[in-house]
């Protein structure tokens, strides 16, 4: 939640919070938590502001669910190797050159 931003139209308003969404992710994620980022409430965003007594100038940005996935329906998520996926400098490009 961000205050002083309801009536703000940058789309980047605040964006750096995103990193601290990463860190509590992996920080569930290090306890077995599992977690997804969500925005889609924003088509809500007077009822949440209600809900959770939120002040009128204040701009939500994530919704984060957080569970227990070896306790419900959900899988672990399948992740391909980072050394598949991770490239240097340029796409497909495996090796750091010197
Ligand atoms: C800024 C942002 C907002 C998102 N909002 C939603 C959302 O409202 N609902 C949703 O199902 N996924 C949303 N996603 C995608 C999920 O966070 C997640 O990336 C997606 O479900 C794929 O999961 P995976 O990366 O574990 O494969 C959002 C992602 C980002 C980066």
């Amino acid at each position: 939640m961000l205050l002083g931003a309801a009536k703000s139209a940058n789309p980047r308003l605040g964006s750096s919070i995103y990193g601290a969404v990463q860190h509590l992710m992996l920080a569930a994620r290090a306890h077995g938590i599992g977690s997804t980022l969500t925005t889609l409430h924003t088509g809500h965003e007077d009822d949440v502001r209600k809900l959770l007594n939120l002040p009128d100038d204040a701009l939500t940005m994530a919704l984060i669910p957080l569970g227990y996935p070896a306790r419900g329906r959900w899988a672990q998520p399948k992740r391909r190797p980072l050394d598949e996926v991770v490239f240097h400098e340029k796409y497909e490009e495996r090796e750091v050159s010197a």
